[in-house]
């Protein structure tokens, strides 16, 4: 589903992308995960088209998509949740959801702000498939609320459901339970299940390496930009490049900060 080759990003002097080669095949859960700074974000940045690979080609479904717009990566399937929640805060969660369709409906803006029919049965379809979106990750009855209002969980479920209402094929999770409690990061858990049985494959970014383990089918690891490993998740936690990439990021912490306890990084939740 997803073919990517050698796809580098530098800022300036900093190489945030190295070469990385990244493969997703339909109906899989992948979980992206390394120290921060890796290249994680950056990586699905470069996939959604909201920067330019400086280097590489990216595949998605067979049609080449480096250096699309990012409306048009978004409308040949592909969506995506941020690692900081961008939601419309004074909206309510419904009209948060149906943002998601933006772009993708056949009438448009003008014909929708011109009130022309074909619009209004597209709103009402628009109405439809975000309250379904809203439904499947466990917001009923916070239709009418404001995003604002909501908990962080909560608004994170919001995220999901706005990238989730347009159906995509290939859904990006950037940190979807950070800042959640262990009950919030189960519901997750289950929601990725269910998202991927509904037939959307699933690319997750995650500090929690507990959940990743169990939950994806293979784990790939940034680390510098580069790729230290892919492969089976309890092979790749294992992995002497891995447990150094971690372990090399909890001494740092501890030089800084005397008191920061030991923990096991691999183990470790965020
Ligand atoms: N727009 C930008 N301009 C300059 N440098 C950037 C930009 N975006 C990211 N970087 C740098 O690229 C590197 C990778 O950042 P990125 O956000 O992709 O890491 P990450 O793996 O998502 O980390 P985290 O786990 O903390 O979210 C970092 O050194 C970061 O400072
Ligand atoms: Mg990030």
């Amino acid at each position: 589903m997803l073919k990517v080759k050698g796809i580098t990003k530098r800022f300036g002097g900093l190489t945030a992308v190295h070469a990385v080669d990244f493969e997703v095949k339909q109906g899989e859960i992948v979980g992206l995960i390394g120290p921060n700074g890796a290249g994680k974000t950056t990586f699905f940045n470069i996939l959604t088209g909201i920067y330019k690979a400086d280097e590489g080609t990216i595949d998605f479904e067979n049609k080449p998509i480096q250096g699309l717009a990012p409306f048009r990566i978004a409308k040949s399937g592909m969506s995506r949740t941020f690692q900081n929640i961008r939601l419309l805060k004074d909206e309510t969660v419904l009209e948060n959801v149906k943002v998601g369709m933006f772009g993708r409906t056949k009438s448009g803006l003008w014909s929708a702000i011109l009130g022309m029919r074909a619009s209004r049965v597209e709103e009402e379809q628009v109405a439809e498939l975000s309250l379904k979106a809203i439904e499947l990750v466990g917001l009923n009855g916070f239709e009418q609320e404001l995003a604002g209002s909501l908990s962080y969980g909560n608004q994170r479920r919001v995220e999901i459901a706005r990238a989730l209402v347009a159906n995509p094929k290939l859904l990006l999770l950037d940190e979807p339970t950070a800042g959640m409690n262990a009950q919030e990061t189960k519901e997750v858990d289950d929601l990725v299940r269910k998202i991927r049985k509904n037939g959307t494959t699933v690319i997750l970014i995650e500090h929690n390496v507990g959940m990743v383990v169990g939950l994806c089918d293979r784990l790939v690891v940034l680390d510098h930009g580069e790729k230290i490993a892919d492969g089976k998740p309890e092979q790749v936690i294992a992995h002497p490049k891995v447990i150094e990439a971690y372990i090399g990021k909890t001494d740092e912490i501890d030089e800084t900060d005397e008191s920061e306890e030991e923990v096991n990084p691999i183990a470790a939740n965020s």
